[in-house]
């Protein structure tokens, strides 16, 4: 069945970008000049997403704003003749329908997604989370990917990424056999091991396709780490009753709610556009060489 729907959970606190994140939502703070969230957006809209459903809670108004017109700014930009700034405007707009659901209170990533049932109702989704962004490698953005992945195994399929085995401890990682070009059968999900007790280097990496059945699990799920319900925890649960998938992405996530991979992705962003490329090669040459 093709896959139309996603869920973007947008409603954390982002205590890891403190004190930006304390008025601004994470997933507004930009790269280059696009909110981290425009950039998810595109991905689903680029791999045949029609409907969105944003989960987000007090104070993160501003990510509806921005997917919202701005009758004011629009005249504005005409009056001025700024037509390349107004189709900008536009273009995010026409986008896509996004529908938005609050997460009253903040009991972690499961739960956030479980705001979702009925807009989700009987077929499989997409989830991609708010505050990271992936690069493709191909055609193919990483979401599209994995829609790709599920149409051949007709099951849930989550984006796995090789990470440095010295890594492997802050991420879950998962214990699969491999099935295909990139594609491994989920045996276990393991929680953030030590480098020792790692069954592989195959991180979970924020993006997602679920069958329904995600729901009921999700609601057997207790409180976990942190007190939170955990998405991960479900998936644990799930896995007992339904087969699950795992499928290396061509490409790259940028979690943008910690500081040191914003600051990376920001770097990676700006020498991919070729309006800031040579100078900003030119000033990170200059900075090391000042310092050595
Ligand atoms: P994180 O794991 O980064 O959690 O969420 P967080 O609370 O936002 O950030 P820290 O850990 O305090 O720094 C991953 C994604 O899930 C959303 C976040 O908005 C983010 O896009 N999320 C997380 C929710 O929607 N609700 C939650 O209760 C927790």
């Amino acid at each position: 069945m093709k896959i139309t729907k996603a869920v973007i959970p947008a409603a954390g606190f982002g205590t890891r970008f403190l004190p930006a994140a304390k008025a601004v939502p994470k997933e507004m703070i930009p790269l280059i000049d696009k909110p981290v969230i425009q950039y998810v957006v595109e991905e689903a809209v680029a791999a045949g997403i029609t409907d969105i459903l944003m989960v987000i809670s007090g104070g993160k108004q501003t990510i509806q704003e921005h997917f919202s017109r701005n009758f004011e700014l629009e005249q504005h930009l005409t009056v001025n003749g700024k037509d390349d700034l107004l189709a900008d405007m536009r273009h995010i707009t026409d986008l896509i329908n996004i529908h938005y659901i609050y997460q009253h209170e903040l009991n972690g990533l499961g739960d956030a997604i479980y705001q979702a049932k009925s807009f989700v109702g009987t077929v499989p989704f997409a989830i991609l989370l708010g505050d990271t962004v992936t690069t493709s490698n191909c055609s193919t953005p990483v979401i599209g990917q994995l829609i790709k992945a599920h149409e051949t195994c007709d099951s849930s399929v989550v984006a796995l990424e090789a990470v440095p085995p010295e890594k492997v401890s802050r991420y879950g990682v998962i214990d699969g056999e491999v099935v295909g070009d990139d594609l491994y059968r989920v045996k276990h999900f393991v929680e953030k091991p030590s480098i020792d007790d790692a069954p592989s280097n195959l991180a979970i990496a924020s993006r997602y396709i679920f069958t329904p059945e995600l729901f009921e699990f999700l609601a057997q799920t207790p409180r976990g780490k942190g007190n939170e319900i955990q998405l991960t925890d479900a998936m644990v649960l799930m896995l007992e009753q339904h087969p699950m998938f795992g499928l290396k992405i061509d490409g790259q996530r940028h979690d943008i709610g910690n500081k040191l991979d914003f600051i990376k992705a920001t770097i990676s962003f700006a020498l991919n556009r070729a309006e800031f490329k040579d100078q900003v090669k030119a000033y990170i040459g200059e900075k090391l060489r000042e310092r050595s």
